[in-house]
């Protein structure tokens, strides 16, 4: 078959592979290749146990793979053979050198950029997937620029807005899709002919442009804001905790006035996840390096207040238990980041169970899809875990119980048969306040929920 458009995405992580599966979905006349420098990631992608949890995306995958969706090792003959390039590739925070733990690494663009160039022997449109500080697509338009003869690129930045456990509904339906691009004339076809892609199920009135520098910018704000929100939740709740205000009634009062609006007000441990704290202290860094000083520390106590939540909660559950956690049992439920998502990264259960840990407890963690990924961000900590996926086993001889992840069938559990496996007196800490609170005390728990009074049997 003759494909319209020859498309290719470097980077098949958790943005490039879901993306791509979508618009190979959705456009059936063009090829969509996805090609990756970690070769098991582009086997993991052709095998039955995709290395991406979300849901529905296996549907679609098994729909296009193979037909117009195709996971490929062979990066340097890919960047000859296609039209359209998507770059996704990881933009971690710097560890060393200038901006350390707060600028983009920039080192896998750079590389992507030079690899594209050094592969190309006809003109492309190359498109920023990545969420990248300002500025980055100048860096890479003068990199292309460099490359000899006729060839030409257009580099357009079309950021990513969904959001993980929900990435094939987002993909889908996003709330809009934003491409920046050059005003110039060879701008402004490599931007039509992106739209052209989207348009072919996202309404014409949800596709928005901006110059590159805007569009880049918006997606660190968008992150930024939503964030903000969950620590602004977050320290409400530290002060609900200390008086007879219950933050689920504060959030619902506050929520109702439309122009505040009720999404991103759950109150809980902090957030994850590989972007919010990432992109902030990107942020952070670029106001700093413009000199606005006063508007980098705005945001940087966003990520300040999400740390301080989560040393709160871990010294709710220290104090709570007579100070003394040495031989206890404790039985963490939850270690993904969100529900619906094996991802682990910068997941709030990494540093809750190293503090455990560290305080002598014996941890036992359950989780229907993290597993995996718990295991490798806890090798070589001293101590003992163990990794048991049936919650009831898990729980089995604990002292105490921590939520940590918001997935619907913790809702679901038999508490009460939980309890009577548990050691006396047997505590429950509610990270992400989503259990019946009143219903486990009544069945013999002390509770410990986020931002509302304790319910314990001692007498104080
Ligand atoms: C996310 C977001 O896309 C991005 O906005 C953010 O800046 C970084 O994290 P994600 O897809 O979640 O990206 O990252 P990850 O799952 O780590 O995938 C990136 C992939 O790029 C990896 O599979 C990695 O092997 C690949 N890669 C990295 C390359 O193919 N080439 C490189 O030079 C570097
Ligand atoms: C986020 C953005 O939502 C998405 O638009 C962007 O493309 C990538 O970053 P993601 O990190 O996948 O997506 O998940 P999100 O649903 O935003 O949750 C982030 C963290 O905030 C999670 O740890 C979640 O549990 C927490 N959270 C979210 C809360 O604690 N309370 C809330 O009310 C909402």
């Amino acid at each position: 078959m003759k494909f319209k458009k020859k498309i290719l995405c470097i980077g098949a992580g958790y943005v490039g592979g879901p993306s791509m599966a979508i618009i190979a979905y959705k456009c059936p006349d063009c090829r969509i290749t996805v090609v990756d420098t970690n070769p098991n990631r582009i086997d993991a992608w052709n095998s039955e146990d995709l290395p991406v949890y979300e849901p529905g995306l296996d549907k679609i995958v098994k729909k296009t793979r193979g037909k117009n969706l195709f996971f490929a090792k062979d990066i340097e003959n890919q960047i000859k053979e296609n039209d359209i390039i998507f770059v996704s590739v990881n933009t971690p925070t710097k560890t060393y050198g200038a901006g350390a733990d707060m600028a983009a690494d920039l080192q896998y663009w750079e590389k992507t950029a030079r690899q594209i160039m050094k592969h190309s022997r006809s003109s492309k449109i190359v498109i920023e997937k990545s969420t990248l500080p300002v500025k980055t697509a100048l860096a890479m338009e003068k990199i292309l620029a460099s490359a000899k003869g006729k060839i030409k690129f257009d580099v357009l930045s079309n950021p990513e807005f969904m959001a993980e456990g929900t990435a094939v509904s987002d993909l889908e339906n996003p709330d809009r899709v934003l491409i920046g691009s050059h005003e110039t004339k060879s701008g402004l076809k490599a931007r039509a002919e992106l739209i052209g892609i989207y348009a072919r199920w996202v309404p014409l009135e949800k596709i928005i442009t901006s110059n590159i520098w805007s569009s880049e910018l918006s997606k660190l704000v968008a992150n930024a804001f939503l964030a903000q929100r969950v620590s602004s939740i977050n320290s409400i709740s530290a002060l609900c905790e200390k008086t007879d205000a219950d933050i689920s009634e504060v959030a619902k009062a506050v929520g109702m006035d439309s122009r505040i609006g009720d999404k991103f007000l759950k109150a809980g441990i902090g957030f994850g996840g590989s972007c919010f704290k990432k992109d902030i202290l990107n942020l952070v860094y670029l106001c700093s390096y413009y000199g606005l000083q006063e508007v980098a520390a705005y945001w940087e106590s966003v990520v300040k207040i999400n740390e301080y939540q989560q040393e709160r909660f871990m010294a709710n559950i220290l104090n709570s238990m007579f100070s003394t956690l040495a031989g206890k049992k404790i039985c963490i439920l939850g270690f993904s980041f969100k529900a619906d998502t094996g991802d682990t990264r910068e997941s709030p259960a990494i540093y809750i169970s190293q503090k455990l840990l560290a305080e002598h407890a014996e941890v036992i963690i359950s989780d229907p899809k993290a597993l995996k990924n718990a295991a490798i961000d806890l090798a070589g900590i001293k101590g003992t875990v163990k990794y048991i996926e049936d919650p009831y086993r898990a729980a089995a001889g604990c002292h105490a119980l921590v939520i940590l992840t918001d997935w619907d069938l913790y809702q679901k559990l038999d508490f009460q048969k939980i309890y009577s496996s548990m050691v006396k007196p047997a505590f429950l800490f509610d990270g992400r306040n989503i259990i019946d609170h009143k219903k486990c005390f009544a069945i013999g728990f002390n509770v410990y929920p986020i931002g509302k009074p304790a319910l314990s049997h001692f007498k104080n």
